[in-house]
Order: structure tokens, then C-alpha cells, then sequence
């Protein structure tokens, strides 16, 4: 039985958007669609005019790997490497140089307000400050988007407003930003949302 249908989604260079929908509407089944983790039977998913269906295995885990970033419920940091380490991961798939790797971590760190953890390991770090390293580690290969899976979900609503401020601050610098939600204040905070139920897209508005 299919999950999604008749989806017709098309997302701009710079919009911030949320999905929204009921648990076991297809939120994630789409997610793992727009992020090429999950290919759909059938239809057409284009990135930037990559079709992404045209790419072999190899050239999509480096298109994934160098065009989008994850940002997770769970932050999903390695917990045996610091802040700083866990930035870097990204970029070690590139032909750079370790200074530069460093550097570039470094920077990105600083950008989430974190220059004074890099050194901490991901147990010593707050929720908030968790998902500041996720979001700098989703950002340090400069990638066409950026997709999250509930950033929220795990925070409180202070922190999750400090998280949303940060994806704001992005997006305002032109960063496209796809997010899931459950909660209807942070769908606020973007300026589309789209609600799925059922497998299928609903309603498609500006906030
Ligand atoms: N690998 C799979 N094989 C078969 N069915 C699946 C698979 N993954 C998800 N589904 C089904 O697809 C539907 C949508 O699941 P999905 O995980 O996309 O929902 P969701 O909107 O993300 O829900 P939640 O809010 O609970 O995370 C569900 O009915 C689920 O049972
Ligand atoms: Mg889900």
C-alpha cells in the first residue's frame, strides 16, 4: 500500500518551511524522500535539475552528503568525538586538509554561539547546545538545504525557541529550511506550512 500520494511539492531556494500532519500521516516517509535517504516507487524528485533518480548509489551519497543537512530529534552526535570533532564529520569525505577542516568547524561553531564548547564531548553539552553542534555540523559543507526531523521535539520550549531563532537567523542568510513539526508555534515561526494526512499533501499555506 503506498504511503504517499499524489505528492506535488515544490520548495524555493530560501524559503524556511514546515510539515506538519498527524503521526503516521507520511512526514517522515517524505523527509526521507526530499533527503535522498528513501527513493519514491515511482514519480520524479529533482534537486537543483539533478534528477535524483539518475544518480548511481555512490553519486547520491555524495550528492546527499554534500547538498543537504540533517539536522535531528536526537541530535545524533557522536558521542566519542567533541563538539568540534562532530562538525568536522562532514567535511572529512572531502579532499581537505585538516587545518582547514578545523578551521571551517571552528567557524561554524562560532556561527551557533558554541566557540567556547568545541573541546566538550557531546555528554557534556545541554539539549539546546547539542543541537547548536547538529545544526553547525549540518551547515559546515555550505549545503543546498537543510531538512529537520523534529528538531524540536526534544527541547523545551525555551530552548526550542532559541533553535527556531538560529534556523531563522540561517534562512534570513538564505538558507532553505524544510522542518517537521508536531507543534503548531514553531509551523508559526516558518513562513509555509504544509499539512499531510493520510499520505497526502492537504494544505499548502502561507503563514
Ligand atoms: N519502512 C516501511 N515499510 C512499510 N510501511 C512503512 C515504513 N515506514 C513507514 N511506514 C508506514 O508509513 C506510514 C507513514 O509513516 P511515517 O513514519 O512517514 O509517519 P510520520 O508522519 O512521520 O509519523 P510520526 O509523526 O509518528 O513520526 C505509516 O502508516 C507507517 O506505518
Ligand atoms: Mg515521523
Amino acid at each position: 500500500m503506498p504511503v504517499l500520494k499524489n505528492i506535488n511539492l515544490r520548495v524555493d531556494k530560501g524559503e524556511l518551511v514546515a510539515i506538519m500532519g498527524p503521526s503516521g500521516s507520511g512526514k517522515s516517509t517524505l523527509m526521507n524522500i526530499i533527503g535522498c535517504l528513501d527513493s519514491a516507487t515511482s514519480g520524479d524528485y529533482q534537486v537543483e535539475n539533478t534528477s535524483i533518480r539518475s544518480l548511481s548509489d555512490n553519486a547520491l551519497a555524495d550528492f546527499r552528503n554534500e547538498k543537504i543537512g540533517f539536522v535531528f530529534q536526537n541530535f545524533n552526535l557522536m558521542p566519542k568525538l567533541t563538539a568540534r570533532q562532530n562538525v568536522e564529520l562532514p567535511l572529512t569525505y572531502k579532499k581537505i586538509s585538516s587545518s582547514e577542516r578545523r578551521e571551517k568547524s571552528l567557524e561554524m561553531l562560532k556561527l551557533v554561539g558554541l566557540s567556547d564548547r568545541a573541546d566538550f564531548y557531546p555528554m557534556e553539552l545541554s539539549g539546546g547546545q547539542k543541537q547548536r553542534v547538529a545544526i553547525a555540523r549540518a551547515l559546515v559543507t555550505n549545503p543546498s538545504f537543510i531538512l529537520g526531523d523534529e528538531p524540536t521535539g526534544a527541547l523545551d520550549t525555551k530552548t526550542s525557541e532559541q533553535i527556531m531563532d538560529l534556523f531563522k537567523r540561517f534562512n534570513q542568510e538564505g538558507k532553505t529550511i524544510i522542518l517537521i513539526t508536531h507543534e503548531p508555534d514553531i509551523a508559526q515561526l516558518c513562513q509555509r506550512t504544509v499539512f499531510l494526512r493520510d499520505g497526502e499533501i492537504i494544505d499548502d499555506k502561507i503563514n
